[in-house]
């Protein structure tokens, strides 16, 4: 009987094998997922020409700088055993306590990146890592990132940002730099990590990174008063704010970071109205902080850019007052513009109420998509191609090539997606040759383009602001 059984189950493995394999080649041998994926980065790459920069966009880009070093955990952490319990801690004291707060983060794959305030053991975690094996140094800090993207997109380009003469190198000649020059950068150390990649009990979900840091001059905004003299006569059509999370669990003088944040209001109070502010978003976690954020700087932004996690991290604050720390690391289409459309009527509500600045746009990136929302009636221009302009952007960055293999791509997202879980859903199909779904909804309209995600991944850290910036330059 149990070998009958089996006979069967064999034979019917057989066939279903079988009908796979006819189903994934198609006459010409190209399976066709293979084919799907060219279809889907050529109607990219069409859609990314279709814009081209009609004049010469300026934009200004604040706070902070820092030197950036990239490693693999397992040259820095994973040889330790893992912790028993994994552990969230706001800012990190001991070997311990970043082990347990690592664990906490890779096990969901979930980028993060928090304060080393004990300089000691940040300095044994540097020495460490500046002895790994494949090692490599870049300019880093949101504003830099960004500032060196929206060069390279050919803008005129003012950076609000301390740095030594040597780490200016790493910019391309023409980005103005505010000062002042310091005679020590602040080093950010880049945990990266593999998709599958184990330790103990603990899968990382995708690729990723744990920053840490134990920053003097970015906490402060040494930059601000350069940054103030020169914007003057810039006179730019964009500022975009980022950077502000290295004040996350600073240990500052009362009174002393509101005070900072006030700074950063008032500079985007004094702009006209034609120059557009965009607010980058980070990984906070200090519930005071956001709030002060909440207050003094999300009424002045037009634009709001964040990844999958900041996302729902920025709509808890806003609708409960208090942070989550980890969220899904691939969330759902239909999720993510959800709690996009919650936090466009929240804030625009404020708006209503307080009248600074309306949100008119946001960008979220994730994994496996990017999804634009802007209002209709607004100044943002050509949101589908800057949805795949996005979406090249996190491909080519992460496997480090601006030439795009589809060997080392695969799509995530499926030939269909739900625009929302709420009742007025639309089940909105994903075409390989036109991959953008772009559709109305009232006043605003939304984009959403698929990521050839990199399967051969380079880093992740310092992606966000590329992608968030490549975005930006074709809406302005
Ligand atoms: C700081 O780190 C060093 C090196 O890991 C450790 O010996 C020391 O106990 C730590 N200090 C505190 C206050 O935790
Ligand atoms: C935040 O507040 C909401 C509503 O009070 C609650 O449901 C949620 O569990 C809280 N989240 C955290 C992380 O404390
Ligand atoms: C992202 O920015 C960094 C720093 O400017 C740069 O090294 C990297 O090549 C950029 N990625 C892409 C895709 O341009």
């Amino acid at each position: 009987m149990a070998s009958t059984s089996a006979k069967v189950s064999i034979g019917s493995l057989f066939s279903v094998l079988l009908v796979l394999i006819a189903f994934y080649f198609n006459q010409n041998g190209h399976s066709d997922f293979e084919q799907r994926l060219e279809e889907t980065l050529n109607g990219l790459l069409r859609a990314e020409k279709k814009v081209s920069l009609s004049y010469k966009p300026k934009v200004a880009v604040g706070f902070g700088s820092c030197q950036d070093l990239f490693v693999h955990s397992k040259d820095v952490l994973l040889f330790n055993p893992p912790p028993k319990i994994p552990e969230h801690f706001h800012s990190i004291s001991t070997q311990d306590e970043l082990l347990k707060v690592f664990a906490y983060f890779f096990r969901h794959g979930a980028a993060a990146e928090r304060y080393i305030k004990n300089e000691t053991l940040f300095k044994e975690v540097l020495e460490l890592a500046s002895r790994a094996n494949d090692v490599h140094w870049a300019i880093g800090g949101n504003a830099p990132v960004m500032a060196a993207r929206f060069a390279k997109e050919g803008c005129d380009v003012l950076l609000g940002a301390q740095m030594t003469k040597g780490l200016k190198q790493f910019l391309p000649d023409e980005v103005i730099i505010s000062g002042p020059f310091t005679e020590e950068d602040d080093i950010h150390i880049l945990l990266e990590y593999l998709a599958g990649e184990r330790w103990g009990p603990y899968l990382a979900s995708r690729a990723n990174r744990f920053i840490v840091h134990n920053d003097h001059s970015n906490p402060h905004l040494m930059s601000i008063h350069g940054f103030v003299k020169h914007l003057e006569t810039f006179n730019p059509n964009l500022l975009v704010v980022g950077g502000l999370q290295m004040m996350d669990n600073f240990p500052f003088q009362p009174q002393l970071r509101r005070e900072k944040l006030m700074q950063v209001s008032e500079i985007c109070s004094r702009l006209p109205q034609d120059t557009k502010v965009h607010f980058e978003m980070a990984s906070f976690t200090e519930e005071a902080l956001l709030h002060d954020i909440v207050d003094l700087i999300i009424p002045f932004a037009d634009s709001l850019g964040m990844n999958e996690q900041e996302l729902p991290n920025f709509y808890h604050i806003l609708k409960y007052g208090n942070v989550t720390l980890i969220s899904e690391a691939t969330p759902r289409v239909a999720t993510v513009l959800d709690q996009m459309r919650d936090v466009f009527d929240i804030l625009q509500e404020t708006w209503k109420r307080s009248g600074q600045r309306k949100l008119t746009r946001l960008h979220v990136h994730t994994l496996a998509f990017q999804a634009i929302m802007t209002e209709k009636d607004s100044s943002w221009k050509n949101t589908m191609s800057a949805a795949a302009k996005a979406a090249l952007t996190a491909h080519r960055h992460t496997c480090g090539s601006h030439r795009i293999d589809t060997a080392k791509a695969k799509l995530i997202l499926d030939d269909a997606f739900t625009s929302s879980l709420r009742n007025d859903a639309k089940r909105i199909p994903v075409k390989s040759s036109r991959p953008v779904s772009c559709w109305d909804e009232g006043d605003r309209e939304v984009c959403v383009a698929p990521v050839l995600v990199c399967t051969e991944v380079l880093q992740t850290g310092g992606g966000g602001d590329n992608i968030s910036s490549a975005g930006l330059v074709f809406q302005i």
